[in-house]
This record gives C-alpha cells, structure tokens and sequence, in this order.
C-alpha cells in the first residue's frame, strides 16, 4: 500500500518554467496511492497543458473558478474541504504575495483562503525575486501563520542566471509530504505534558511581576502533539490564547501554581515539554491588599522559585524530558549546562536576542541539544513547525527506548 493512501492532496501549479515538474509530482503523489486533484492557475497553463495533470492524476483539472461542472458542489469549497493538504509547487512571487494578503482571485487562490487543512508551498522564481524583501517578508508572514515551505534548490535557473530558486525536486517534495503524514499519529497512546507562558507573581492583588511570554511556543506543542495523536495536558501561565482543540487545559498562575500542577500529573505522563517561561523569583510577600505609594523608594523583596524542571529531572521515572532555554548570550554553553544540570533528554535552546526568534512572535529559531551535543538547528519558521520537529524527533527517540510510562489512570 502506498504511503499516501487515502490522502487527498490538492496541488496547485503556478505560471513558472517550473510547472513541469508538478507533472513529475503529480505522478509520484498519484503513485504512493494519494488522490491529487490539481489546480493551475491561467498563467501555468502557458507552459502545461492541464491534459498533462489530468492524465497523470486521473482526475479533472480546474483553472476557471466558474467553470462548475457538478451542481452539487462549489468547486473550490468543494477541494478546500476535501484536501487532507495542500501545496503549491511552484509557488510563484505573485501567488505568495496574493496568499499572504488574503486575496481571493482566481481557483487556487480562492481554494488556499478557503481551506483548513495544512499548506505547503514550494517557491520556485528568479533569485533576486526570491532574495527581495518583499517576498521574504510574504513567506514571513505565513511561515507565522503556519503555511510550510519547501526551500527551492541553488543552481542554474532558467532565466539564465545561477542561485536560489529552482524548484525543490519531485521527489523531495512528495519526501516532506510523505514525512508530513507519517508524523501524524506517532505520538498515538503517549501523554504528553506541556507548559505554556510566563508566570504571574503577585505583589498585590492588582500588580504583579511576569515576562513577555505570550504562550505561543506552548500552544504550538500542545497543538501539534494532540494532532499526531497524544493525550495532552497544557499546563498554561495566563495568555491570550484560546486552548488548542482535544487540549486539556489547567490554567495556573504563578510558579508555585504551575510546579504542583505539573508534579501532580507527572506520573501519568509520558513526555513533558518545558516551554513555560517561569519566573526565577517571586515576592516574599504577596500584600492582600493593593500597596499604597507612601515612600519615595521602595523595596521589594524576592526569593527564589523553585525550579520545577530541575525538580522534573530529579524524580522522574522514565518520562522523555524536553526543557527550554532562553538565552542572548553563549547559548550553546548555557543550553548544554541546563541540560545536564536540570537531567532532560533534549534541550531546545532560542536566542531570545534574534529577531524572529523567542517571545511573542509567531516563529522561532532553535537548536536541539541531547546530552552529546547539538542535534538539529532550525532556521526560522513557524513556531508550529518547531514543535512538529521537536515532536518527531521525541517521538522517535520514545520509540526506541520504550520511554514510555504506563498510564496510572485519567490525567
Ligand atoms: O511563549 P512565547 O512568547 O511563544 O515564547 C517562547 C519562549 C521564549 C518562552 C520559549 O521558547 C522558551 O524559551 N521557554 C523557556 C523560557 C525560560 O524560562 O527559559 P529559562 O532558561 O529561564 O529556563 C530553562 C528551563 O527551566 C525552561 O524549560 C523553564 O520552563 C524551566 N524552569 C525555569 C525556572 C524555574 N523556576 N522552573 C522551571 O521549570
């Protein structure tokens, strides 16, 4: 059987020399079993003819939005509802800029704005089209907003010069869909626990001391691990995020909230991801009534949190540990200390000093640390996509060792 075996995979193909090669992609998706429905926009149909798509795909090629051949559908709802993904190979200058702005004016186009299922998009254009800032900052924005991308090869280009921005291979690209799927249920039978946000340390009932993490890189966790398959448990600092869907959520407050509630489930998990940002130090008294301003100065006392990770890894009993880092400085020394001082399996350190990278914006930049060193280093992408890494790469790990705990009853 395929490994692509009911998939339905919806390609698209822009106007680009290389729209010929999505024939190639056509037939290999079609080959390991998916059933690929193909969109081109009018401008690929200069180059291909979509017989070519039709023949290889054995299914109808649609250009024209208001070409609708079965009354009982809408066309492009229609393919939006039924891709399990979709990708864009090649994905032109224009297309990612009409993504990236929300238009909606042509088939694929409309079919992307309206689907829900997860897009990948293989760019393929002229090298300083694709260096230009506009079309980085394009890819930017929807590499924050989810959409995954397929980097094109260096080499020469059929404009004549020699760079970035040939057409990731067929054969690569059908590699990350296969991958994609694969991914999916890999964490099936495991619960996974996960913090999320930066800690509140009251001071009094209306102040408090807290740090800039939105829970982006948590959520992003959880969502991912629930979607390959895991039980999981957020842990969540207050944030303005809505609880990712099959998540359960314990919304905590401060340090100490969040260590009992993590120490509490710590036996039923399986995995426990460590992305909370949680404050070192705390008032030494929280006042029960808001302070009044008297003094010129004041002084406010803090003593030290415990540190629930540390702690993780002192009394764990075979549960796959995965700590976070935030550093400016020294990262690799600092995330290799945390990690053997703090007893995780990975360590996933971001330079919270790279734009990009960290605090509140949607994508991240990280290297992955297990006790012999480094292990991967992600170039920027979104903070889904880290996750599904990080996750792919513990789940394999989990295999291997039979890391799992057994379950002692409802989380
Ligand atoms: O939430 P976002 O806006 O998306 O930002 C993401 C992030 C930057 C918060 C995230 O990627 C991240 O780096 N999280 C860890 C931040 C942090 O607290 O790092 P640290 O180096 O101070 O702590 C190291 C590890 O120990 C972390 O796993 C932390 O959860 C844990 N820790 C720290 C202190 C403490 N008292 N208890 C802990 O468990």
């Amino acid at each position: 059987m395929g490994k692509l075996q009911g998939k339905t995979i919806v390609l698209g193909v822009c106007g680009g020399i290389a729209a010929y090669k999505a024939a190639a992609l056509t037939s290999k998706l079609t080959q390991a079993g998916a059933d690929v429905r193909v969109i081109m926009t009018e401008s690929a149909v200069q180059f291909v003819a979509p017989l070519t798509f039709q023949t290889l795909s054995r299914n109808p090629v649609f250009v024209d939005t208001f070409d609708e051949r079965d009354a009982a559908v809408v066309s492009h709802i229609d393919l939006a509802d039924s891709a399990d993904l979709i990708v864009v190979a090649p994905a032109t200058a224009n297309m990612i800029a009409k993504l990236a702005l929300g238009l909606a004016d042509d088939m694929l186009s409309t079919t992307l704005l309206a689907t829900e299922a997860p897009v990948w998009v293989a760019p393929a254009m002229n090298v300083h089209m694709y260096a230009h800032p506009a079309v980085q900052l394009n890819m930017q924005t929807l590499a924050g907003r989810g959409v995954h991308f397929i980097e094109p090869g260096e080499g020469q280009l059929a404009c004549g010069y020699v760079g970035k921005g040939r057409l990731a291979e067929p054969e690569e690209i059908a590699a990350v869909i296969e991958r994609f799927f694969a991914g999916a249920g890999c964490l099936a039978g495991r619960h996974v626990l996960v913090t999320a946000g930066g800690t509140v340390e009251r001071i009094d009932p209306v102040r408090y001391i807290s740090n800039d993490s939105s829970g982006k890189m948590g959520y992003a966790i959880a969502e991912e691990a629930a979607r390959m398959g895991a039980t999981v448990t957020l842990v969540s600092a207050p944030t303005a995020l809505p609880c990712p869907p099959g998540v359960r959520l314990v919304p905590v407050q401060s340090a100490l909230d969040m260590r009992e509630a993590v120490l509490e489930r710590l036996p039923h998990s399986d995995l426990v991801v460590k992305a909370a940002a949680v404050a070192d130090y705390r008032p030494a008294t929280a006042a029960e009534r808001k302070l009044k301003k008297q003094s010129e100065t004041m002084t406010l006392e803090l003593v030290k949190n415990p540190d629930i990770l540390q702690e993780i890894g002192e009394c764990k009993t075979g549960q796959f540990v995965i700590g976070f880092a935030a550093e400016t400085n020294d990262v690799d020394q600092h995330a290799m200390d945390k990690l053997q001082r703090k007893n995780c399996d990975l360590l996933v350190a971001n330079d919270v000093s790279q734009a990009g990278a960290g605090f509140g914006v949607d994508t991240n930049i990280v290297r992955i640390f297990d006790r012999s060193g480094m292990v991967e280093a992600l170039p920027i992408q979104s903070k889904k996509e880290v996750a599904r890494r990080l996750l792919e790469l513990a789940a394999s790990r989990m295999a291997a060792v039979g890391a799992a705990a057994e379950p002692e009853g409802e989380l």
